[in-house]
């Protein structure tokens, strides 16, 4: 068969590959990047399910408006409202996952040959996707404290991008949170340069400690010109449930308008019903609340177990600093003493030790770091993880 083009730019992700081997019995999986499903709150979604049923039953189950179901989009903006950033409802759309939104960035606005800036690594779902509709990926580098903002202006200077995609807080793959100074300055460079910067925001409300600072979308205020040059995309998916498809887009009026014309050619509306379901479980009082603390609790104790053991059985064979939310710790091989120093030679020997990850190489759009690797500790109780760990260092 003769496919279109566009598919010449694609290959099927690396990681994918790797998930064929995670069935061998026994293995411990730090390679996911799920949420884990012990942790989603049942109940909760079940008496939300029924009231979207016995409330308004025809809206549940009807088509609806491409834009979402209203009282989710009330819900939504009042969620983002509650973390600092003034939204109104009208101001975003319902997607089907953030994974959507990225997607309907890329049809809305990029065209085959045009430049587009993403972190060194990135999330490897923006990248395929990205190319698809014929981007030329560039990236620019991150440290702890996320994309390094002189670098990437000399990049925005020198290539004059369509876009600029960041996941500032907890990063995939990344775990890195992006400074405030550098917040501001991304915005700055947003007006400066006058380029749409897309901020990517699934893992924000998954912090162990201290909330992160304010997302660019609640900076924005504050920075003059750079609200009308941002689209932030969110998502029910890592806090509530990825199964529910529920993810949502802010962008400035001309972009969502165009979005939504895309949207109803490709999926005419998100789940109604899934819809209305979240629009339920946001409306009972405490129970969002409630489940964010449970889930940090969780995941901070299983980060804090799992950074514990990397630094005490690989010791200075591994650099890496400790997330401070999010699912993922993202890790460089040192080489030191003659150890393993290749993310993919070592990811083969894990799995020969029991233990399966992610290499670093694919979240790489350009120069990839061929050291690195990330480990996920979402699914994996506290035990597993320390046993994990164990078999990571048999692994160097
Ligand atoms: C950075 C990032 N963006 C977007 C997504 C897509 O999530 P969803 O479509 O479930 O909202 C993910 C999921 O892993 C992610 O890591």
């Amino acid at each position: 068969m003769q496919f279109a083009d566009r598919l010449n730019n694609v290959e099927t992700s690396a990681i994918r590959e790797l998930f064929k081997l995670l069935g061998k019995p026994g293995i411990i999986s730090f390679a996911g990047g799920f949420p884990d499903a012990a942790l989603f709150d049942v109940d909760g979604i079940r008496e939300a399910a029924n009231s979207a049923l016995s409330a308004d039953p025809g809206a549940a189950l009807q088509y609806g408006a491409t834009e979402g179901y209203n009282p989710l989009r009330e819900q939504l903006a009042a969620f983002m409202q509650a973390k600092g950033a003034s939204v109104a409802a009208d101001q975003l759309i319902v997607t089907t996952g953030s994974q959507q939104a990225l997607d309907l960035l890329g049809k809305t606005m990029i065209s085959p040959g045009d430049k587009v800036i993403v972190e060194g690594p990135t999330f490897l779902a923006t990248i395929q996707c990205f190319r698809l509709y014929g981007a030329e990926l560039i990236s620019a580098p991150i440290d702890g404290d996320g994309v390094q903002t002189d670098a990437l202006e000399a990049l925005m200077a020198e290539h004059k991008p369509k876009l600029v995609y960041l996941i500032p807080t907890f990063g995939n793959p990344s775990g890195a949170t992006l400074s405030l100074e550098r917040r501001r300055r991304v915005l700055e460079l947003a007006v400066k340069y006058h380029t749409l910067v897309v901020e990517d925001d699934p893992y924000g409300d998954l912090y162990f400690d201290q909330a992160p600072p304010p997302s660019l979308l609640a900076l924005s205020e504050g920075v003059p010109g750079s609200r009308e040059l941002l689209a932030h995309c969110g998502s029910l998916s890592k806090v509530l449930s990825p199964g529910l498809r529920v993810g949502w887009m802010v962008a400035p009026p001309e972009l969502l308008g165009k979005a939504t014309m895309c949207k109803q050619f490709s999926d005419a509306h998100t789940s109604t019903f899934a819809q209305a379901t979240a629009a339920q479980y946001l409306a009972a009082a405490g129970r969002m609340p409630a489940t964010l603390a449970k889930v940090r609790a969780v995941y901070a104790d299983r980060a804090q177990t799992m950074c514990t053991a990397l630094r005490a059985d690989l010791g200075d064979a591994v650099s890496f600093v400790p997330p401070q939310g999010g699912l993922f710790v993202w890790a460089r091989l040192t080489g030191a003493g003659g150890k393993v120093a290749n993310g993919n030679d070592f990811a083969k020997r894990a799995i020969e030790q029991g233990v399966a990850f992610v290499p670093g190489t694919p979240f790489f759009a350009s120069q990839p770091d061929h050291a690195t690797f990330r480990v996920s500790f979402a699914t994996v109780g506290t035990d597993k993880i320390t046993e994990g760990v164990k078999r990571l260092a048999a692994a160097l």
